[in-house]
């Protein structure tokens, strides 16, 4: 894992920008791997920018997003769906029918998880995949115990997840209490991986995920990224020290 130290989240969310752009110039049909949350939308707002200044297009880009709540649907401001459409792709020339989010109003979610690893092969498979971490150690959904063999499951979210993701909701109550996520497995088959961290909330897991090399655990779901031969981590220096 190669890690780039920054100053602060404007500087890791010009870096990212960076070299996302440097991979769709350089690929003929750029699959990227995107999520949401708070770590990515600087970056967003930057790639914004660029497609403004005509420093890129996404004409040729493909997407999938990592997760989805369930039961919460598309048009709902607390969906990802939303969130990426407000965020990014309504902003950008991105083709609507390159864009892949999971739904979590399928009424076979099961299928609705096979036919979303099928697109991915369909699609060449992610080239480079965008990850944020959580507090405790989850990429995607994918919560500390779930098996580094996963494929896009169904989750059952944990209480600090959905304590964190509340912000974005009137109360806890109302946070959903599932999601769909590609799985472990999944993320590493992308090509290459850029781990976003930022801010000292973040501070206890990055130092583990950096600290002990050897700890490769289905505890800690982030420690499985040391397995992985392209990953670029920019964290700041308030996750560094925090
Ligand atoms: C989002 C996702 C999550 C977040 C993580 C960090 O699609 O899959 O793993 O990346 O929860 O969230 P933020 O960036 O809000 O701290």
């Amino acid at each position: 894992m190669k890690v780039v130290k920054v100053k602060d989240y404007d500087e890791m969310s010009d870096m990212a920008c960076s070299f996302l752009i440097e991979k769709i110039e350089r690929l003929q049909d750029p699959v990227l791997g995107l999520a949401t949350g708070s770590t990515p939308e600087g970056l967003y707002k930057r790639l914004i920018e660029k497609y403004n200044d005509r420093k890129v297009s996404f004409e040729k880009v493909s997407t999938f997003n990592l997760d989805e709540y369930v039961g919460v649907a598309k048009d709902d401001p607390h969906s990802y769906h939303y969130y990426m459409k407000d965020k990014f792709f309504q902003h950008i020339d991105i083709s609507m029918d390159r864009v892949n989010v999971p739904s979590g109003m399928a009424e076979d979610l099961q299928l609705q998880c096979e036919e979303y690893e099928k697109r991915m092969v369909d699609a060449g498979q992610v080239d480079i995949q965008v990850l944020g971490i959580g507090v405790n150690g989850h990429i995607g959904f994918n919560e500390p115990g779930t098996s580094f063999f996963s494929r896009t499951h169904i989750v059952d979210l944990e209480e600090s997840t959905r304590k964190a993701n509340a912000r974005y909701f009137d109360s806890i109550d109302d946070v959903p209490t599932q999601a769909i996520t590609m799985g472990i497995e999944t993320i590493m088959d992308s090509k290459e991986i850029l781990l976003l961290v930022s801010g000292a909330e973040k501070g206890r897991a990055l130092a583990r995920l950096l600290n002990d090399e050897s700890e490769i655990t289905e505890e800690f779901p982030a420690s499985i990224l040391k397995r992985h031969e392209r990953v670029t981590i920019i964290a700041d220096w308030e996750a560094l020290n925090g």
